[in-house]
C-alpha cells in the first residue's frame, strides 16, 4: 500500500508543488483546500488515481473530521501530514478588527491544531510525520504583519510540544520558509505578475529568491523514515536573509 500523505492547502503554491512532487515520490497524495477554482485546475491539469481532493476549511473541526475519515476510506492509511495552509491579513494593529485576527490564528494555529488532533491516531498506527509550515517571519517582522507572525510563533511552539507529546511514534518538525516565489503556481485567476528583481535575488546570500521546489525537496527528506532521530526541529529555508545584518 502507498503512503497517503495530506497535504492542506494543497492546490496551490507551495502546497500544489509539495502535492505533485509526493505524486512523482512514489505517494498517495490528500488535498484539503477551501478554494473549489484551485482543486478544479489542480485536477484538469493533474489527474491521478493517487491524487484525492477534499474541498474544506481547515478551520472548521467538522470538515477536517469527515475529509480525514474519507482520506482514510480511500487510500486506508494516513503517513504523513504536511500543515501547509495559511492566511495573512497585514494592517496595522489599530486597524485589525478581532474578527480578522481571529481568523488568521483560526486558520493558521487552530486549523493545524485541528488537522494534527484527528490525523494523530491515524499517524500512531504507520509511525507517521508530521511538518508544519512555520515561517522566518516567526523570528523576525516587518511592521503590520502581527497576526500572521503570532500565528507563526504559535506554529514553532506547537511544533516542539507536539514532537514531545507524541514521540516517539510520531515525529514533528517544522519549516520555515524565507521569501518563496509562488506566483506561478497560484490558480489562474490568482496569478501574480510581481516578477522578481535582480536586486530581489541578490539581496539573498544564496544569490535568489526561493522556489516552492526548495520546500518539498525538505518535506521528502523528513518525511524519509530514515531520518527518524529528527523530530522536534524548526528548518530555516530562506537562502541565508535571517542571517544576514541589514543595518544601513
Ligand atoms: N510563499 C512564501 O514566501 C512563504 C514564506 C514563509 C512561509 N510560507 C508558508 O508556506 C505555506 C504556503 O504558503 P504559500 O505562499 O504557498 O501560500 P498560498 O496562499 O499560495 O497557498 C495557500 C493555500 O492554502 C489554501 N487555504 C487557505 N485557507 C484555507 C483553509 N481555511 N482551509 C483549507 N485551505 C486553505 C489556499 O486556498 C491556498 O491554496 C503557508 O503556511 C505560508 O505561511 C510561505
Amino acid at each position: 500500500m502507498k503512503k497517503n500523505i495530506i497535504v492542506t492547502g494543497g492546490a496551490q503554491g507551495i502546497g500544489k508543488i509539495v502535492s505533485t512532487t509526493l505524486i512523482k515520490e512514489g505517494y498517495t497524495v490528500s488535498v484539503l483546500e477551501i478554494d473549489q477554482e484551485a482543486i478544479d485546475e489542480l485536477r484538469e491539469e493533474h489527474s491521478s488515481d493517487d491524487m484525492a481532493f477534499y474541498q474544506c476549511n481547515i478551520s472548521k473541526e467538522n470538515d477536517v473530521k469527515t475529509a480525514l475519515s474519507k482520506s482514510m476510506e480511500q487510500f486506508g492509511n494516513i503517513s504523513g501530514l504536511i500543515n501547509n495552509a495559511a492566511i495573512n491579513n497585514n494592517k496595522p494593529v489599530t486597524e485589525l478588527t478581532l474578527d480578522e485576527w481571529n481568523q488568521v490564528i483560526g486558520v493558521n494555529l487552530t486549523g493545524s491544531f485541528l488537522c494534527a488532533k484527528y490525523a494523530t491516531p491515524f499517524l500512531q498506527k504507520t509511525n507517521g510525520s508530521i511538518i508544519n509550515l512555520c515561517s522566518t517571519r516567526a523570528f523576525q517582522s516587518e511592521a503590520d504583519t502581527e497576526a500572521y507572525s503570532a500565528s507563526k510563533g504559535g506554529i514553532f511552539a506547537f511544533t516542539h510540544a507536539l514532537a514531545v507529546s507524541l514521540g516517539p511514534e510520531v515525529r514533528v518538525n517544522c519549516i520555515s520558509p524565507g521569501w518563496i516565489d509562488v506566483s506561478g503556481v497560484k490558480k489562474k485567476s490568482k496569478a501574480q505578475q510581481y516578477k522578481p528583481t535582480d536586486e530581489d535575488h541578490m539581496q539573498h546570500p544564496a544569490g535568489r529568491i526561493g522556489k516552492a521546489n526548495d520546500i518539498a525537496r525538505m518535506i521528502l527528506f523528513l518525511l524519509n523514515p530514515e531520518n527518524s532521530f529528527i523530530t522536534g526541529q524548526n528548518f530555516v529555508i530562506d537562502g541565508g536573509m535571517t542571517r544576514k545584518m541589514i543595518y544601513v
